[in-house]
């Protein structure tokens, strides 16, 4: 299993450690007005968190040669839609969660108003890095970056998946139901972190895009079917979040309907396809072939 290798380990560590500092310095500074809100988008976005998504950026990054500064600032974009899509998740008309990340949950430390604009306060501002950095020499590619992170972000992704998931709360789903749910509500924030890394290099043929797309398509769903899973295998302080809530609230997943050794073989499946369709690009993948086994082997 390479995700235990040593050499993947350090690279993971470092870009943690690097994307930590410059993310901290894109977030308005605690101290300037209105400095509740500040903190409070700090809190939810630093000192936690796989960054599962910024390293997706870099990786993809990898296949096309692009420029470590540029996909930082399009891994931040994203991991401040991620981390306000996890703030508003938690919130009582939610999932009414606690914790997060290891610490309370943003309503909880703060309260439910700032949570609210914290995440409008993010969104906004994972627009502006894309608006105001240089992420492509093409201006046409950047601006398909800015289009991509907002249909991945609303209606039609990440919110869409996220209301589907709240009106199927306490009902059964059938298997294309739920898997839509999924595609949308984590599936497309994780597939536009990989297309905004590859969008940062070179430009793609169309057919290489479109392997690439499938990789990110495949390791979406299956990033959310290891989530139900380890929501009901994993313990909350492995999780930093409390386990069993699906249960609980009577979510329909992958594991309420298929079980887990069949959600398992499930994500599996995904893998497979996943590292399939990278075959294409051969040894400049590397980093995405061993993201894609982290995403399914993970413990946390
Ligand atoms: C949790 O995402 C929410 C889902 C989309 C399943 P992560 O498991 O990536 O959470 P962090 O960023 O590591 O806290
Ligand atoms: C959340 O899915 C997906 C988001 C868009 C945040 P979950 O509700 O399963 O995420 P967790 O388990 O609370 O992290
Ligand atoms: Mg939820
Ligand atoms: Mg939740
Ligand atoms: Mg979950």
């Amino acid at each position: 299993m390479t995700t235990n290798s040593p050499d993947f380990q350090r690279w993971t560590a470092s870009l943690q450690a690097q994307f930590e500092s410059r993310i901290g310095a894109l977030l308005p500074a605690a101290d300037i007005a209105p400095q509740r809100l500040h903190a409070a988008m700090r809190y939810a976005v630093l000192g936690g968190g796989k960054r599962v998504r910024p390293l997706l950026a870099f990786a993809a990054g990898e296949v096309t040669q692009a420029d470590v500064g540029r996909v930082t600032i399009a891994g931040a974009a994203v991991e401040m839609i991620h981390a306000y899509s996890l703030v508003h998740d938690d919130l009582p008309c939610m999932d009414d969660d606690v914790l997060r990340r290891g610490k309370p949950t943003c309503h909880v430390e703060y309260d439910e108003a700032t949570a609210l604009l914290v995440g409008d306060a993010l969104q906004s501002l994972a627009f502006q890095l894309l608006a105001e950095h240089c992420l492509a020499d093409d201006p046409a590619a950047q601006l398909e970056m800015v289009k991509l992170l907002a249909v991945a972000s609303g209606s039609r992704g990440m919110a869409g998946g996220q209301a589907i998931d709240l009106a199927a709360t306490g009902q059964s789903l059938t298997l294309p139901e739920l898997e839509f749910m999924h595609i949308h509500k984590t599936g497309a924030i994780i597939r536009a972190a990989t297309l905004l890394g590859a969008h940062c290099g070179n430009a793609l043929d169309p057919q290489e895009l479109a392997r690439l797309d499938h990789f990110a398509k495949c390791i979406g769903l299956a990033f959310q079917v290891v989530d139900d899973v380890l929501d009901i295998e994993a313990s909350t302080a492995l999780l930093g979040k409390t386990a069993g809530k699906d249960a609980q609230h009577n979510k329909p997943t992958y594991v309420s309907l298929l079980g887990v050794a069949e959600s398992k073989k499930l994500a599996g499946e995904l893998r497979a396809d996943a590292l399939a369709s990278l075959e294409v690009f051969g040894p400049r993948a590397q980093r995405l072939r061993e993201l894609a086994d982290f995403i399914v082997l993970r413990k946390f």
